[in-house]
């Protein structure tokens, strides 16, 4: 399987990558997630990441592209991958295109999570994340009981991203619809691009994805 999870922030990209990986047994591979761990370490790129992290803005691409180079030419991604988050303007995707083709392994297909403003906006402003374990909750949507379960014998420490805040959440999707939207008439020029209605609960979005990639999991 190699596919990219395309779609708004908040969308569900990092939630069915998690039902993904268990089921399909392929790395996800999270330009957000590689940035984010960038910074908690605080290496330099991570350092240089953080200010558009934190207005919303993209990183720019040559950061980028250079991380998803590194990452792609690890041994797990040999048998297929998960883009999450990436890519997220037309140069990436071209860049993209071209490591692809060099590595003889082409994209299968790309989803798309279609998901209403009002939507996203709420689930972004409910996400809390625990900084022990990094498990992903939502304070308006997780099931009953999830958020007080345990991390380990402890209780989930629940933090709220930065980029989460409601005056940063509007600069997100404005960069969205400016720089991601675009690739979504460009996967379906291209003939990769799956449709999937990601308002549902998310076993539901798991099985429209499936269903549209039509690869049965392992
Ligand atoms: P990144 O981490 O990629 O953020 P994003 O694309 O904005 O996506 P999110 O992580 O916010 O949302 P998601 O779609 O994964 O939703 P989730 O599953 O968590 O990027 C962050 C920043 O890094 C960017 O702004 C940029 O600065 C930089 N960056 C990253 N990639 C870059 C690139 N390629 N180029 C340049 N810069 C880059 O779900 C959201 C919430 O909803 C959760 O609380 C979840 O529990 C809940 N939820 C999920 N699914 C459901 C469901 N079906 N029903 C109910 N609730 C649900």
């Amino acid at each position: 399987m190699r596919i990219v999870l395309l779609g708004a922030p908040g969308s569900g990209k990092g939630t069915q990558s998690a039902l993904l990986i268990k089921a399909y047994g392929v790395p996800q591979i999270s330009t957000g997630d590689l940035l984010r761990e960038a910074r908690a370490k605080g290496t330099e790129l991570g350092l240089r990441a953080k200010a558009a992290m934190d207005a919303g803005k993209l990183v720019d691409d040559a950061t980028v592209l250079g991380m998803i180079r590194e990452r792609l030419s690890q041994p797990d991604a040999v048998n297929g991958f998960i883009l999450d988050g990436f890519p997220r303007n037309l140069a990436q995707a071209e860049a993209l295109e071209k490591m692809l083709a060099d590595l003889g392994t082409p994209l299968e297909a790309v989803v798309l999570l279609n998901l209403d403003l009002k939507i996203l906006f709420k689930r972004l402003t409910g996400r809390r994340i625990c900084e022990t374990c990094n498990q992903v909750f939502n304070i308006y949507t997780s099931p009953p009981g999830m958020l007080t379960e345990k991390c380990g014998d402890k209780p989930h420490r629940l933090i709220q991203r930065e980029d989460d805040k409601e005056e940063v959440i509007g600069k997100r999707l404005d960069v969205y619809e400016a720089q991601t939207k675009p690739l979504i008439s460009h996967y379906r020029e291209a003939g990769l691009l799956r449709v999937v209605d990601a308002d549902a609960d998310m076993n539901t979005v798991f099985k429209n994805i499936q269903q549209a990639i039509g690869t049965p999991a392992q």
